[in-house]
């Protein structure tokens, strides 16, 4: 997808549907510049928005307040504009690594973007970016774009053109779109929720440690190998490489018993896995052998995981008719 897409012009009542994402490599590192593989999955959120006497998110008058997304949203792009009854339905678990609130985001933005005239892609995901920046205080631009642009994109790597560059204060970020190889993947929650913005500041006090450089430059290695290997359509390496980055993730902290176990379980019928996220619980991700998805689910839900057997998402967000 690109500017050639944008979110049309329309009226309230309107709806946007977001796909969830699923980190391939690269997290963590990518909040320093590093390079990452992201896929938009088919797994939705869609947020509808109508006018209302007062307003509310699925009927909490207070969540304009407490909802820090919804908050940032609302104060950066619906400035003076009349009070909203908006409804969020997900099949997104929350706080789970799978982008929840980027998916929620980028959905309440290109509502409220259609509202106010239409909005093209590559502002939607600095729009996206900025919002949810401004609702965590820490983070990369690469879980918004991934929902905004759909199917599998790259951040800082070389490849095909660029689809938009993002610019935090000290670090810029350059998506650009990666082929599908039309690869099944499964993701699992652990059931355990957590902060991003937590687990963020935990692996920058480790990279901050003497030997963070060297482990910086590890994480780019895997990463920019992963992202030619899904280019090449090579499986087998990509399963291997995201053992690889699961290495790396365990090393900075952010992997959890219930992560690891998660991770066995899917391993003996599987090319490779890894957490996907910022971790410290939340979400695995897993390349099944050809033919062998249903098991890996069917061995992860034994081991205590909540599985989706996934496809990529080709289409980014984007406004549906339903309300
Ligand atoms: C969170 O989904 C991914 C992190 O790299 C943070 C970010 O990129 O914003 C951990």
């Amino acid at each position: 997808m690109t500017e050639d897409d944008p979110i049309a012009s329309g009226s309230l009542p309107v709806a946007a549907r977001s796909p969830a994402k699923c980190i391939l490599f690269g997290e963590h590192a990518v909040v320093r510049g590093g390079p990452e593989l992201v896929a938009a999955i088919d797994l939705h959120t869609q947020v509808g928005v109508a006018r209302g006497p007062s307003t509310h998110l699925n009927g909490d008058p207070d969540a304009s307040r407490t909802n820090a997304y919804l908050r940032e949203a609302l104060a950066r792009h619906w400035e003076g504009g009349e009070s909203l009854a908006i409804r969020s339905t997900s099949r997104i678990p929350k706080a789970s690594g799978l982008g929840s609130s980027a998916a929620f985001t980028a959905s309440l933005l290109a509502a409220l973007g259609s509202a106010r005239g239409g909005v093209g892609r590559a502002d939607l995901a600095a729009r996206a970016y900025q919002t949810e920046r401004g609702a965590q205080g820490v983070g990369s631009p690469g879980d918004t774009s991934a929902v905004v642009a759909g199917g599998y994109i790259s951040i800082n790597a070389e490849g095909s053109e660029a689809l938009w560059s993002v610019a935090g204060e000290d670090t810029a970020w350059t998506v650009r779109r990666v082929s599908d190889p039309g690869w099944i993947w499964v993701v699992a929650y652990s059931g355990i929720p957590r902060s991003t913005a937590e687990a963020v500041r935990a692996v920058g006090r480790r990279l901050a440690e003497p030997d963070g450089p060297k482990l910086l430059e590890r994480f780019r290695q895997v990463a920019l190998e992963g992202i030619g290997a899904v280019t090449r359509e090579d499986r087998d390496r990509t399963g291997a490489l995201l053992t690889e980055n699961q290495a790396l993730l365990r090393e900075v902290g952010v992997s959890h018993p219930r992560l690891e176990a998660l991770i066995d379980a899917a391993i003996p019928t599987s090319l490779g896995a890894k957490l996907t996220g910022a971790g410290a619980g939340g979400s695995i991700v897993a390349l099944p052998r050809p033919g062998r998805e249903l098991e890996t689910a069917r061995r992860i839900a034994s081991a205590g995981g909540l599985p989706f057997v996934v496809r990529v998402e080709p289409r980014g967000v984007r406004i549906v008719e339903s309300r």
